[in-house]
């Protein structure tokens, strides 16, 4: 497992889940790079987004979780960076095939959706799956 921190960010929408999952994730032996947004004040998802962005580009996390209201803008913004390929996950399923079949290096996550135990799940299995490798190789490098 790599010793970088996982990198969390959100926007206000995402706040109290961002934080909730902070504590489980230095529970289960994980550091934590917060990103913000530090209240639940309005804030715009891009921004946090790109941050995420900027964080795994410059190899200061290699594994990160996002969070709005949907989890969609978020995992938009923080596509855009060629170093990222943010997974929306709804549940564990879908978080064990982001990371087998896309080598998804951030979990993106919907707060207004998805219950808090279903986010914990999520967290926890796209954090202990690994990337399956050959017939996605291809299709994964395409994606850079
Ligand atoms: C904020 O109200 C909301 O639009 C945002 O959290 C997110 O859901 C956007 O995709």
């Amino acid at each position: 497992m790599s010793t970088l921190p996982v990198a969390v960010a959100s926007d206000h929408a995402g706040f109290e889940l961002k934080e909730l999952l902070k504590s489980h994730l230095q529970e289960l032996g994980h550091e934590v790079l917060d990103l913000g947004t530090n209240s639940t004040a309005s804030v715009d998802y891009p921004d946090f987004g790109f941050a995420m962005g900027e964080a795994l580009d410059s190899g200061l996390a290699e594994r990160g979780v996002i969070i709005c209201g949907t989890g969609i803008g978020i995992s938009i913004a923080a596509n855009r960076n060629g170093a990222v390929r943010a997974a929306l996950c709804y549940n564990t399923t879908a978080a064990r095939l982001a990371r087998q079949h896309n080598n998804a290096n951030v979990l993106a996550l919907g707060a207004r959706l998805v219950g808090t135990e279903v986010a914990k799940d999520c967290l926890e299995v796209f954090l202990a799956t690994a990337y399956e490798g050959g017939r996605h190789d291809r299709r994964v490098a395409k994606l850079s």
